[in-house]
């Protein structure tokens, strides 16, 4: 959401914050055993894949936001080529990233379909020169290497002239002046959904643009039913107004742990999602470090792409998904089958925790050289090394009162030389299962 007038940003704010704080309708002990990959996975790319890269314009928002008007956002379709489309590279590059799953724009709020939609004539495979359905081929390559298929869809629909959001010209209307029009439209949507459910199967549905309408003008739980009853385990994100299984804060990390069971921070490499004329791009250095954040936190991280027209990747985002590639390999097992780490107050950075709460990761910025300090750990500390060095490491208990339960402090010294370049771990490898003192301090 993005590039708004200031009354409306706010009202999307309200409606965003309302949106995230829904009662959800799913009960999560009922999505518990197929949201286990998921809590596992850490990483996924998202791919926005589109006629916008032609121009290097906002993803449908350059219409919607008048930048641009319909007609010549359209005359992209004549430039969209994927000439050079890989979907073997392509997976390969989020295979060497760490990504254990990636999620593909089936269709954006522009309704130009990237699959070969039977539902109308508007997809890359009908009305562009490239002739293609990106999707099939790229899943198939995911697949070969074990990575889980997401497919985006956008309920929204602003291209379709049934639809009530309409913007091409003036034949915008209300739902309920006009009851049939929106039920055309409910069919040509949901054929939509159970097409993509049959040919594609996705392992996972990234639904966006529900704020537009209600859950009964959706009807998400029927949604939501057509996706289970083709495919039981796929799992279903937040945006279905109440009907999905985890949330997706967008972009900004939220400052406190987020409550939900499971989340995804969405976010791109540089301002935009699909490929634009844009060079503020996130060092490989910000994006580990809000992917640690991420996961210390309990969740995941989306990171994005957006390909180029001809279907090549910019060299940027190439650049920030192999050094993400690199760390991972060196860091994998602080990070992946992990949970999230210590509460706030222990250790200032973030942390995560090995499923039997045995070993604590410590997650150290930049430059280290000096001693880090754990507060409030009841257990015994057995051994600390450097996550993908080796290195063992040295520590003190401080102020440890003998009579008291209140533990010591424990300061770890790490040498400059076991610095990594962006994020440094250590393992700390407790005798027991995690204990932590919560208390005041004093004598109880
Ligand atoms: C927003 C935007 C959309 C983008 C999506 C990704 O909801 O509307 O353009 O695809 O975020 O999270």
């Amino acid at each position: 959401m993005k590039k708004l007038p200031i009354f409306l940003l706010c009202m999307l704010i309200v409606s965003t914050t309302f949106k995230v704080n829904a009662q959800s309708k799913v009960d999560p002990k009922d999505i518990r055993d197929k949201m286990q990959w998921f809590g596992d996975a850490k990483l996924g790319i998202f791919i926005h894949a589109g006629i916008y890269a032609v121009d290097g314009i906002d993803e449908s928002w350059s219409f919607y936001n008048k930048k641009i008007s319909h007609a010549d956002y359209m005359k992209q379709l004549k430039g969209f080529t994927l000439k050079k489309y890989d979907p073997a590279a392509w997976a390969e590059l989020i295979e060497e990233s760490g990504a254990r799953y990636a999620v593909i724009t089936t269709k954006h709020h522009d309704g130009v379909a990237m699959y070969d939609t039977r539902m109308n004539n508007l997809s890359s495979v009908k009305a562009t020169p490239a002739k293609r359905d990106m999707v099939k081929p790229f899943f198939d390559e995911l697949r070969k290497r074990n990575i889980k298929c997401g497919a985006y869809y956008s309920l929204i629909d602003w291209t379709d002239a049934n639809y009530p959001g309409f913007l091409k010209d003036s034949s915008k209307y209300k739902i309920s002046d006009d009851y049939e029009r929106w039920n055309r439209f409910r069919s040509f949507f949901q054929g939509q959904i159970k097409e993509i459910n049959s040919m594609f199967k996705p392992d996972l549905w990234w639904f966006d643009g529900d704020w537009e309408h209600s859950a009964e003008e959706w009807e998400s739980q029927k949604v939501r039913q057509i996706i289970l009853s083709g495919n039981p385990n796929a799992i279903i994100n937040g945006r279905l107004q109440g009907y999905g299984d985890y949330e997706t804060p967008e972009q900004n990390f939220p400052v406190s742990k987020p409550k939900y069971n499971w989340w995804e921070l969405c976010m791109t490499t540089n301002d935009n999602w699909g490929f634009h004329h844009d060079n503020n791009w996130k060092t490989p250095y910000e994006v580990i470090t809000i992917f640690v954040d991420a996961v210390s936190n309990g969740g995941n991280l989306l990171l994005d792409m957006g390909p180029k027209e001809d279907g090549t990747i910019p060299e940027e985002q190439i650049h920030v998904l192999k050094e993400l590639g690199a760390w991972n390999k060196k860091h994998g097992e602080a990070i992946f089958n992990t949970v999230a780490g210590l509460p706030q107050g222990h250790f200032y950075g973030p942390t995560t925790l090995s499923k039997d709460s045995t070993s604590v990761y410590l997650f150290l910025h930049g430059k280290v050289d000096g001693q880090i300090l754990i507060k409030g750990l009841v257990n015994t500390i057995e051994d600390i090394s450097v996550v993908g060095n080796g290195a063992k490491l040295t520590h003190k208990v401080v102020g440890k009162i003998s009579w008291s339960p209140v533990p010591g402090l424990v300061y770890i010294t790490v040498p400059e030389a076991v610095s990594d370049k962006y994020v440094t771990v250590l393992k700390v490898k407790l005798d027991k299962p995690l204990k932590l003192y919560r208390g005041q301090g004093g004598l109880n």
